[in-house]
């Protein structure tokens, strides 16, 4: 389809970028256009603006407003016309761009970029994730697992942007693939329950691959609770006691492994208590004991047990949502992430992807010593994780309060609408594949809309995320809902109820 030709300007044509004069009215800026048949070269509209040369003039102006802006002697609305600007990628040369040495030629006809050409060149494969489509362009965006998983994947945008659902989508492609094409476990650390619906029998084709880990019921062995852990939980505690109680610690587990039956923290109370050590570390350890007993998270044995929790084509969720304490939730993903990043290296499971929701909460760029428990195996995951086939995905809505080491680790990202100046200024600064022209788009993308970029694909695109096809059970409901599912599970009180309470 013609949709233009090529014109002289002041800048150009030259060989990176070249303008023409639109005659479709359906051309978009970011749509990718095309000159030459044989080797065709390959642009992208940068912008699309108006121009007319009879109002370039102030006199012009006084002329036609004495006419009262309705007609002219002078035919000024012929004078219109609506030019582009492009930037030039390269020569498609029938597999992927080079560099183009030579300008158009003005007067050359511009027509809209072939579908088969973008699929190629923007480097999607057959059996990629099938995440959507491009905004401008009827080409699905199917980019390679190892593209957009391996060195990580960064979801962003504000609250309600389609971050979740796009989430879902990378989780139902990941799950949906065969052997043969090569899968991956992938575990979930969903804080607002949204996951747990992919174990639902009404969605078929998951229910049998997911298993929900109910946040309450997970636990930590005491044997298994590490000095590195202790002074990441607790930054606060002296030398002194720091080695007090990994004394003890150590001492409990010798005899666990000499016979003795596993421990639990009121038998590292009872030792603490039995010790010799001196008041000021005593009663400081004991009262750090009894925080971690209002976490009930530390018992004789561990659930869920770790190489249980990936498994290839499988799907773990850790159902933090009944979860309040954010302490607590950053325990269970460091020790989680931690181990499973452990036996991944030693090649014990299968390549993982780590899917972490609300990640600016798990690792935060600014975070206090004791809010940062789980910050450090995230960021080493970030980078290391691609030499062993440990991924991360990372979820955030307040991107300028996750960590610029793992948001920069990140090598691929999906970008939805961000309005805040500061989130995107962080972005922008962590995201090597983000340039101004990018950036400046992203506050006007709706709903399901986002820009794919960096090691996914080879050129920034405006994508369409498909909506997810698992049916959702939980979240997202509105006021009115919410409102009628209260009234209908809350009965009025009624006489025989008072005579039953009396
Ligand atoms: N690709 C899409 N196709 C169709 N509808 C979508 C799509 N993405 C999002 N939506 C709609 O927008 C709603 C909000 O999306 P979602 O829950 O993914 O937002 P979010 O960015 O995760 O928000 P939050 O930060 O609050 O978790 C969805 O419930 C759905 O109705
Ligand atoms: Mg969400």
């Amino acid at each position: 389809m013609s949709l233009g030709t090529v014109i002289s300007t002041f800048e150009g044509p030259s060989t990176s970028r070249f303008s023409f004069v639109v005659n479709s009215s359906k051309l978009r800026k970011g749509e990718f256009v095309s000159l030459g048949d044989s080797n065709p070269l390959i642009a992208v509209v940068n912008e699309v603006r108006r121009a007319n040369r009879y109002f370039e003039r102030a006199e012009t102006i006084s002329e036609y407003e004495k006419n009262g802006s309705v007609k002219t002697d002078f035919p000024a609305q012929d004078w219109e016309y609506v030019v582009a600007d492009c930037a030039i990628l390269g020569v498609f040369n029938g597999s992927s761009l080079s560099k183009n040495s030579f300008p158009p030629s003005p007067g050359e006809k511009v027509v809209a970029a072939e579908n088969s050409i973008l699929k190629q060149f923007l480097g999607f494969e057959d059996n990629g994730l099938k995440l959507g489509k491009l905004m401008q362009h009827e080409v699905p965006v199917t980019p390679s697992l190892t593209r957009l998983l391996q060195k990580h994947l960064a979801i962003l945008g504000i609250s309600g942007s389609g971050k979740s659902v796009c989430a879902t989508v990378v989780l139902e492609e990941a799950l949906s693939r065969k052997k043969e094409a090569g899968q991956i476990g992938v575990v979930v650390f969903d804080v607002h329950g949204e996951y747990s619906c992919f174990a639902d029998k009404s969605n078929r084709d998951f229910a049998d691959k997911t298993t929900v880990v109910d946040g309450e019921k997970i636990r930590i062995a005491c044997h298994k609770l590490t000095p590195i852990m202790l002074s990441m939980i607790f930054p606060d505690l002296s030398g002194v006691q720091q080695r007090a109680i990994n004394s003890i610690l150590k001492e409990l587990t010798k005899k666990m492994k000499d016979g003795a039956k596993a421990f639990d923290l009121d038998d590292v109370v009872s030792e603490i208590n039995a010790s010799k050590m001196t008041q000021n570390v005593r009663d400081p350890l004991l009262s750090k004991i009894e925080e971690l007993k209002q976490l009930r998270l530390f018992s004789h044995g561990s659930f869920p047990i770790v190489k249980d929790v990936v498994k290839s084509g499988k799907l773990t969720v850790f159902d933090l949502n009944a979860l309040t304490s954010v302490k607590k939730k950053q325990i269970i993903l460091a020790y989680f992430a931690q181990r499973l990043f452990n036996q991944r290296r030693k090649q014990k499971i299968p390549p993982f992807l780590l899917l972490v929701e609300e990640a600016h909460n798990f690792c935060r760029e600014k975070a206090s010593a004791e809010n940062a428990v789980s910050k450090s195996i995230i960021e080493t995951i970030a980078r290391e994780g691609r030499k062993f086939g440990a991924s991360l995905c990372l979820i955030s809505q307040r991107p300028v309060q996750l960590s610029t080491t793992a948001l920069s680790q990140c090598n691929s990202y999906i970008i939805m609408r961000i309005t805040n100046p500061f989130d995107l200024k962080h972005i922008a600064e962590s995201c090597e594949a983000i340039d101004s022209s990018v950036s400046g788009q992203i506050s006007g993308l709706q709903v399901g809309e986002g820009i794919l970029l960096g090691e996914a694909v080879n050129y920034p695109v405006f994508i369409k995320v498909r909506n997810r096809a698992t049916r959702k059970t939980r979240g997202g409901h509105s006021l009115e809902e919410l409102g009628r599912q209260f009234e209908e599970t809350t009965r009025e009180i009624t006489p025989s109820d008072v005579e039953a309470f009396i």
